[in-house]
């Protein structure tokens, strides 16, 4: 098989990473983010075309600056800095980086004085975003200015021969508006990709890996319902066929309806066989009492690595766990990829314990969703599927802020089924990333006929987002709200106030917990 190229990106914190990533992918461009301190060794095995170097909060002089090793700049491979990217060039080869100088944030005016290079094809005068502190105020040796702004005299610069170019300003994000003609242009013109990651190559790349990796062994998957279990499912099922086993663990916190769905779509449609673990007495038993955000999350990933580990001692001893674990599951709740911190520990990744008799497979652990969602499409799954929102792992347990309990769990269920069902029939499902519905431990008073109520609030969340990573409340149609409170104040027991939550994220999360 072809050599892969490959893009290094190298993490230095910027808020920024995930979008040069996925800058990079959408040029048909494999890239894998990777933390600022990795060995020299590690990048030689991974045998990158160029390298990038992403920015980051810290000043190269401050103590415990994240500091790479300079022998990157020895490899003859195109090095590609970004904002702290760039300041680090800088202050590793001999310049001078001042933190006296402006800081700018936000659009600049970017006056390109050197046309070719990176900024072959970009107009001369150009709309960027900026965000940083320090300024770069002496060039290292054997490079040369090839931009400038109002308020920072070097925003660009090169080392033709070395194939080494810094950039202050950041071209991954949209407000930049030759951006992607700059990332391009690095790619193609400077490390000589073709361009040629598609969804068919990784397809054909994960099958065989696959293989190699599972050998004669079998392969337990656990099938949740939800897009990425489901397409790794049916990737794995491409592979292996038969040393597949799947399960559906019903965890008790799950949707309405949500398992007997499951089993109907993999048996009868894709002829998977699958097996139903009821697992709702242990995973409620172990919940009982546990209000903690955190804890919960641990306890469910730890209760289904339980089941997952008898399960497979029934089927005889399957050496492999296979999960859709995503990129953005790996980079939130870790923080081994690079100096960002631990958010959420998203069961699939963090909640897992250390010491595991079963081996992982994660054939989507690089990929965002809606690389999977596509991965999906050419592997035949139906849009009905693909295009179901995201559901957490730790389902249900999750959106019940406070101890989850049977009764509590029946509320929110019901409240959930008429929020969706209102979205499907006013075609707004499609419109949105997520939408569900959270029960909070916050009573109030109202008013139901003559009687006073003192009952359960329910709050309604819809977002739109690209992967989950950065989303905005999502704007629904007033009368659609409108319906959906009337519904479930009418129709759900001990629900007397329906509110909507309107914070994006940042600095919200999508999930409540
Ligand atoms: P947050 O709440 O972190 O959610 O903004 C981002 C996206 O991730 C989903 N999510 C999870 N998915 N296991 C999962 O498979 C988890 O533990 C988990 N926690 C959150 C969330 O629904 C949203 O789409």
């Amino acid at each position: 098989m072809k050599q892969q190229e490959n893009i290094l990106i190298l993490d230095f914190g910027s808020q920024y990473t995930q979008l040069i990533a996925r800058r990079v992918r959408e040029l048909h461009v494999y890239c894998e983010i990777h933390p600022f301190n990795i060995s020299i060794e590690k990048v030689g095995e991974f045998s990158p075309k160029g390298i990038i170097l992403s920015g980051g909060p810290s000043s190269v002089y401050a103590s415990g600056a994240p500091i790479s090793d300079k022998k990157i700049f020895e490899l003859g491979v195109p090095v590609l800095g970004i904002c702290y990217g760039l300041q680090l060039i800088a202050y590793q080869l001999g310049g001078e980086v001042d933190k006296a100088a402006r800081r700018e944030f936000g659009r600049a005016k970017l006056v390109v004085d050197s046309p070719d290079g990176i900024f072959k094809d970009v107009e001369r005068e150009t709309d960027v975003w900026m965000s940083h502190g320090d300024s770069l105020t002496k060039l290292p040796p054997g490079f040369q200015p090839v931009a400038h702004s109002a308020n920072a005299p070097i925003c660009a610069i090169r080392d033709g021969v070395k194939r080494i170019y810094g950039v202050q300003f950041h071209p991954e994000v949209a407000h930049t508006k030759a951006g992607k003609k700059i990332l391009s242009n690095f790619l193609f013109e400077i490390c000589g990709c073709q361009g040629d990651w598609n969804t068919e190559s990784f397809i054909e790349r994960s099958v065989s890996e696959i293989r190699v990796n599972v050998g004669t062994a079998k392969v337990l998957c656990a099938l949740s319902g939800g897009v990425d279990s489901s397409v790794a499912a049916v990737l794995l099922h491409k592979a292996i066929g038969k040393q597949l086993y799947c399960i559906h663990i019903d965890n008790g916190v799950m949707r309405r309806g949500e398992s007997a769905h499951v089993v109907k779509t993999f048996r009868d449609r894709f002829h998977i066989p699958l097996d139903v673990v009821d697992g709702t007495n242990l995973f409620l038993g172990r919940l009982k009492a546990v209000t903690d955000p955190e804890q919960k999350r641990k306890i469910i990933g730890k209760t289904f690595i339980d089941v997952f580990e008898a399960e497979a001692k029934k089927a005889g001893g399957g050496a492999f766990l296979a999960q859709g674990t995503l990129y953005p599951d790996v980079i939130e709740s870790t923080s081994f990829k690079g100096p960002s911190a631990t958010i959420k520990s998203h069961h699939n990744v963090g909640g897992l314990p250390e010491k595991m008799n079963l081996k992982l497979i994660e054939p989507f652990r690089e990929l965002f969703k809606d690389e999977v969602r596509e991965v999906g499409r050419v592997l035949g799954l139906p849009e009905s599927l693909l295009m179901r929102h995201p559901f957490p792992g730790p389902g249900l347990a999750i959106r019940i802020l406070g101890e989850v309990t049977p009764e509590r769990l029946e509320i929110l269920r019901s409240a959930d089924d008429i929020f969706l069902e209102e979205l499907r029939r006013n075609n707004v499902y499609d419109e949105v990333w997520q939408a569900f519905t959270v029960l909070l431990p916050v009573q109030s008073v109202g008013v139901m006929g003559d009687e006073r109520t003192y009952e359960n609030t329910i709050a309604v969340r819809a977002v739109t987002s690209v992967d989950g990573m950065t989303a905005d409340w999502a704007q629904l149609p007033y009368h659609v709200l409108g319906t959906i409170s009337n519904r479930i104040i009418n129709e759900v027991r001990g629900v007397n106030r329906v509110v909507y939550d309107i914070s994006s994220k940042p600095p919200a999360t999508i999930e409540w917990e």
